[in-house]
C-alpha cells in the first residue's frame, strides 16, 4: 500500500477529568488525571497505521523525558515510518493540557516546543527519500510557513493534499490553491472564514468561500455528533455522525483526517471517504486519551456493517 505522509505535532497530553469545563477564574476538582501520547501530527500518523497503511510522520521532538512518553505508541505501532522525526537541543517537547467534561467534549491548550522547528528542510528531506506518496495530511501545530511549503511541494508532486486547519488562523489565501480537501470544525470555518457559524446555512456559505479562494476538491466540515458536512463545487452532502457512547472526544478530528486521508487514496468517491472517516472517528471516542481509541480496520469494517451501511 502506497504510503501517507503526516507532517505535524507529537505531543505529551495532560489530561484531567471534570465534572464541567470551568469558567474563567474559577478552579474546580478535577475527577481524574491521566497522561498520554498525542499531538495531532502523531495521532493522525497512529491513526493512518492502524487502519493498515504505511504512514510516514515528520516532526520533531525535545531532548528531553516527554520525547519518551510522546513517541511510545508511534515505536510500538507497525506501519509507522520515524526516520523523519528529529530531535531539537534545548527546547521542550511539545505538551497539551487538556480537560475532559463527563459528556466526553474538551479544552485544550497547548505549548509547542519542538513542534515549532518543523522546518522546509524536513519537508525537502523526505520529498527526496520517499516517492509515492499518495497523500499529505498537515495541520497546524507548526510552523505556518512549513505547511505552505509543505503544500505546494506535495501538490507539484500530484499527492492528494489534506490540510487540517486546526488550531485555525486566518491563512493567506495565496494556500488554498494547494489544498486538495480543508477539513475545519466549525468553529474554525468561522475563523477561517472571519463569520459566525451557527447554522447549516453558514457552513455552506463559508465552504463556498474556501472554494472560490482556491480549495480545489472539496471543503469538509466536522460538526461533532451532528456529523460532517461535504461541500464541493457541486454537491453539498450532510452525512449524520453515528452514535456512541462518548468517554473522550479529544482526537476525534484526527481520527476523522486520518480515516479519510486512507479512504481517499484507496480510490473512494469525497461521500464514501467521509463517511468511512465518521465510523474511524466515532470509535475513536470510546477510549480515554487520544491514541487510545484509535480503531483498527477491522473494527471499523464490522462497525459499518453492524449500522447496515456495507
Ligand atoms: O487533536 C487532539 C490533540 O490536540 C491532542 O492530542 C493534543 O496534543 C493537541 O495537539
Amino acid at each position: 500500500m502506497p504510503p501517507i505522509c503526516i507532517i505535524g505535532s507529537i505531543h505529551v497530553d495532560f489530561i484531567i477529568r471534570v465534572p464541567r469545563i470551568p469558567s474563567i477564574g474559577e478552579t474546580i476538582l478535577g475527577e481524574g488525571f491521566e497522561i498520554h501520547p498525542g499531538g495531532k501530527g502523531a495521532n493522525q500518523c497512529i491513526g493512518v497505521a492502524r487502519l493498515g497503511v504505511r504512514a510516514s510522520l515528520v516532526s520533531r521532538v525535545g531532548n528531553d523525558f516527554l520525547a519518551d512518553m510522546a513517541l511510545k505508541n508511534l515505536k510500538t505501532e507497525d506501519n509507522v515510518v520515524l526516520d523523519y522525526v528529529s530531535t531539537v537541543e534545548g527546547v521542550h517537547t511539545g505538551v497539551a493540557f487538556i480537560l475532559v467534561d463527563s459528556s466526553g467534549d474538551n479544552i485544550i491548550a497547548v505549548a509547542p516546543g519542538a513542534d515549532m522547528y518543523v522546518s522546509r528542510s524536513d519537508v525537502d528531506k523526505v520529498l527526496k527519500s520517499i516517492h509515492g506518496f499518495k497523500a499529505l495530511l498537515v495541520q497546524l501545530e507548526i510552523p505556518l510557513d512549513t505547511v505552505a511549503y509543505a503544500l505546494e511541494k506535495f501538490h507539484e508532486k500530484d499527492v492528494l493534499t489534506i490540510l487540517n486547519p486546526a488550531p485555525a488562523v486566518v491563512l493567506h489565501e495565496s494556500i488554498y490553491k494547494y489544498v486538495d480537501v480543508l477539513t475545519p470544525n466549525s468553529t474554525e470555518l468561522g475563523i477561517l472564514v472571519g463569520l459566525d457559524i451557527g447554522s447549516l446555512d453558514d457552513v455552506i456559505h463559508a465552504s463556498r468561500k474556501l472554494l472560490k479562494a482556491g480549495v480545489r476538491i472539496a471543503v469538509v466540515t466536522t460538526l461533532g455528533a451532528n456529523g460532517a458536512v461535504v461541500v464541493t463545487r457541486n454537491r453539498v452532502v450532510h452525512l449524520p455522525a453515528f452514535k456512541v457512547k462518548a468517554i473522550d472526544t479529544t482526537g476525534a478530528g484526527d481520527a476523522f483526517n486520518a480515516g479519510l486521508a486512507v479512504a481517499l487514496t484507496e480510490g473512494m468517491g469525497i461521500i464514501d471517504a467521509v463517511l468511512f472517516a465518521n465510523a474511524v472517528a466515532a470509535l475513536s471516542t470510546t477510549k480515554m486519551g487520544a491514541q487510545e481509541g484509535l480503531p483498527r480496520r477491522d473494527d471499523v469494517e464490522d462497525f459499518i456493517k453492524r449500522h447496515g451501511l456495507s
